[in-house]
């Protein structure tokens, strides 16, 4: 993986002054909302447009009816995320009916597939600003475009995207923070949008993360999740992913994390890091996709059933207690019901404490959107409806072997479901709900595990860090 320019600290510099501008201007929304849709890495893009609206004098508002400006962080890794983006515009074109001075901003994934933003503006010509993914840093230039000439803004860039360093940002929380090593992919998984969306992988160098992630410890991080399309290719400053992670571990932040790996480059040194590295936590995700290599191979993903296998049984034996999740498509094209069978065989061989399951949704410009599919959509909805109660069930299994155990929770939030209760993760990543105050949010916590639900565990408190 080549090494990106990094945008110059000139550019920065301007977008600065232009947040200044915003903020001096007298007419110019005072609230905003984000809405943000897809994967921890919009998520963590999320945290630094919120970052630059509040540079801009704008203020968080939860309600969204209720602020000026609302601003879209899209996703398209599948055409109902895509859909689920485009329904909400509509609904806002209402709004604005009623609120003729709301700015709407829609950016990220969606807004960069070919041919989107022309087609938006088109459609929907009440939105302020559309931008894409390689120009987020802008933002500011463009809020003060859109407000100065009170005419829409469309800047999506064809580029492939350097690194950014250096933008505002505002923070979910301290306790638990997402740092991104790497952006972009260039593995062009036959089915997957991703590399065409966010472009070529680049890399952070080392500097600028364990920077970073010192900063976090130092405001109090106690988790910190490292993220990356691929962290596997990390290539920092001649420095790879396994040395990463342990010079991350040197810092001393209680709890490492990282997503996401792709299975071919998982090498041996990362795989030992899991037995060698005290804070990284026990918890990977592997998305494996498909158990037939045929499947496999159409899918581009350059490994076989059986080294998978094989991952997992190194894996298991650095780190018996490891907790395994992946990411599982069914119904690519062509596939057949033995090539199922084996995706069923696959989980039942591997028993993931978690697993995201997805109908395959034809992306345009993909290769796999050319691939000739006719197996009906209902025959693939069984399928994957069989897959999900299979794995749900090992889940369930999973998570009744924890109960007895004692287990140190990071307390994340208030559990949904009942306000006396709080909740948070084991190191595994099991999610644990037990009664306590909000104010244990951002502490650890021990807790035995009482009784296992069906996604979550139930606990009791122990003691407090
Ligand atoms: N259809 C269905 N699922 C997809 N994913 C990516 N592209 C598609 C697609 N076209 C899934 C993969 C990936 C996860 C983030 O989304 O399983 O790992
Ligand atoms: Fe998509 Fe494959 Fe890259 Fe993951 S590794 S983002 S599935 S192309």
């Amino acid at each position: 993986m080549k090494e990106r320019p990094i945008v110059s600290e000139q550019e920065m510099q301007r977008q600065r002054e232009f947040m200044e501008l915003v903020k001096a201007m007298g007419e110019r929304p005072r609230r905003y909302h984000i809405v943000s849709m897809g994967c921890q890495m919009n998520e963590r893009d999320s945290e630094s447009i919120a970052g630059m609206l509040n540079a801009m004098g704008m203020e968080q508002e939860a309600v969204r009816e209720q602020a000026d400006l609302i601003l879209y962080n899209t996703c398209c890794v599948r055409e109902n995320a895509e859909n689920k983006a485009l329904g909400n515009v509509i609904w806002l074109k209402e709004l604005k009916k009623d609120k003729p001075d709301l700015m709407i901003c829609v950016g990220g994934c969606m807004t960069q597939e070919k041919g989107m933003a022309e087609m938006m503006k088109k459609r929907y010509p009440f939105i302020d600003l559309i931008y894409g993914t390689h120009n987020l840093y802008k933002l500011p230039e463009y809020i003060y475009r859109a407000l100065s000439q009170r005419q829409p803004v469309i800047e999506v860039m064809d580029i492939d995207g350097e690194v950014v360093e250096g933008m505002p940002e505002a923070r979910k929380n301290r306790f638990n923070a997402f740092v991104n090593i790497m952006y972009g992919c260039d593995n062009f998984c036959t089915y997957c949008i991703v590399p065409y969306v966010r472009g070529r992988e680049r890399s952070r160098t080392p500097e600028a993360v364990l920077e970073e992630c010192a900063r976090l410890r130092d405001e109090g991080a106690k988790e910190i999740m490292l993220l990356g399309q691929n962290v596997n290719s990390y290539r920092g400053g001649g420095a790879e992913f396994a040395e990463l992670l342990r010079r991350v571990n040197d810092l001393g932040i209680s709890r490492i994390r990282f997503m996401t790996s792709h299975p071919k480059d998982l090498s041996d040194e990362l795989i030992a890091a899991f037995g060698e590295l005290e804070h990284l936590m026990p918890q990977l995700h592997l998305p494996v996709q498909a158990g037939s290599n045929e499947v496999l191979r159409r899918m581009n993903r350059s490994y076989t059933r059986e080294h998978y296998l094989e991952l997992v049984k190194k894996l298991r034996r650095v780190c018996p207690e490891i907790g395994l999740t992946s990411d599982i498509i069914v119904g690519f094209p062509g596939e057949t019901l033995e090539q199922f069978e084996e995706t069923m065989s696959l989980v039942e061989e591997v028993r993931f404490d978690a697993a995201y399951t997805f109908i395959y949704s034809p992306r345009k410009g993909t290769r796999a959107a050319t691939y000739p599919d006719d197996t009906p959509y209902e025959v693939k909805s069984e399928r994957i409806q069989r897959l999900i109660d299979r794995q749900q069930a090992i889940a369930l299994e999973v998570l009744e072997q924890q109960v007895g155990k004692a287990e140190r929770v990071l307390v994340e939030a208030v559990s949904t479901r009942d306000a006396a209760s709080v909740g948070g993760k084991t190191p595994r990543g099991h999610m644990v709900n037990f009664a306590g105050p909000a104010s244990l949010i951002g502490k650890f916590v021990d807790v035995e595990i009482t009784s296992a639900g069906r996604n979550t565990l139930r606990g009791r408190r122990i003691t407090e860090e």
